[in-house]
């Protein structure tokens, strides 16, 4: 007879066999699971655990410091702040390979925890133990596809693209659950609903919805129009229908017209989609009148953009992300 309780208190003996004695690093992101993965390793080890928030700048508007006070006001977890925006935008600069950004990404993270871990060293020693809140998607996606032949869709950041070389062992406690039986687990150690409802939001972050290559002026102007179609969403109560929403900055600029003058800027593309676990996915279907109103926000709020569209394509065989 399996419950949710049963599976935490397994959960937590396996990661107490696991690390014995020794310190663990939790990357955090603000997302539901390495928010679910932090609070289990929190039960499991208490203050041998340190959580670090990687803000890399490719994060969505306000979501740093919304991470940062929501997890300082409801828990006691010591929680790292590593603003490493700099180095990840500098070397991501220009980049337009989907794959070339997951790994490059993938090596960053490793190279902050382990500057971090070396900070956090207790008598010269260092975190022994790295925890990510991969899930079994994450695990199926990045090896083979739904049954398929066995191709590498997308190299998640946090199962295959990181590197070999990493000195710190993985720990993963979320490695067999699907995102919705993460959500139950959270409910289960009491994590507060605003974490558990939290759409999903991938580690590689914007980079990945800036195809044709990531600038600092791009970011910026897809944290704007992002931020304003989640914020439409909330105001006509859709955020907990959909499984995942945002905006895609797209490298193809068009003409148009703004008062008497010509423009000439980018494209930003809305995905929004159903889902139960992220394998397959509906497109959301919208009313128009939400679209345009939407549209019309973005076009009239961020510079940089004199066009919408709606994507309408379901998963498969569109990915839920455009990269
Ligand atoms: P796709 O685009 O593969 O996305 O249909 C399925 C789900 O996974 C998220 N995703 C990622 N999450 N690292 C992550 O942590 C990644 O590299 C990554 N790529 C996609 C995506 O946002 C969706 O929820």
């Amino acid at each position: 007879d399996w419950t949710m309780a049963a599976y935490r208190d397994q959960a937590i003996a396996a990661i107490r066999e696991k690390v014995g004695d020794g310190h663990v690093i939790c990357g955090l992101s603000g997302g539901v699971d390495s928010s679910v993965a932090a609070v289990l390793l929190h039960e499991a080890i208490g203050d041998r655990l340190t959580c670090i928030l990687v803000d890399h700048g490719l994060m969505r508007k306000n979501e740093a410091t919304e991470v940062l006070e929501l997890f300082r006001e409801h828990y006691n977890i010591p929680l790292v702040h590593a603003d490493v925006a700099d180095l990840f935008i500098d070397a991501l600069e220009g980049e337009a390979d989907p794959e070339v950004k997951r790994k490059t990404i993938g090596k960053l993270f490793i190279d902050v925890f382990e500057a971090e871990a070396k900070k956090l060293a207790v008598d010269g020693k260092t975190a022994e133990f790295l925890a990510q809140g991969t899930l079994y998607p994450d695990v199926i996606e990045s090896v083979s596809f739904a049954g398929g032949p066995s191709v590498t869709i997308k190299s998640h950041h946090n199962v295959g693209g990181l590197p070999e070389r990493m000195n710190m062992q993985l720990v993963e406690p979320l490695r067999e659950l699907f995102k919705d039986e993460v959500r139950e687990l959270g409910r289960e150690l009491g994590l507060p609903e605003r974490f558990i409802g939290r759409h999903p939001f991938p580690g590689p972050g914007l980079a990945i919805r800036c195809p044709g290559g990531v600038t600092r002026d791009k970011l910026e102007i897809l944290r704007e129009a992002d931020a304003i179609y989640l914020d439409e969403i909330r105001k006509a109560g859709l955020y907990d229908a959909i499984w995942q929403a945002f905006a895609v900055l797209l490298p193809v600029q068009t003409v148009g017209v703004m008062g008497d003058g010509r423009t000439y800027e980018f494209v930003c593309a809305l995905r929004a989609v159903t889902s139960v676990d992220g394998m397959t996915a509906d497109f959301y279907p919208y009313d128009m009148d939400f679209l345009g109103r939407t549209a019309t926000r973005i076009i009239n709020e961020v510079r940089g953009i004199n066009r919408v569209v709606y994507d309408v394509t379901s998963k498969p065989p569109g990915t839920i992300e455009w990269e």
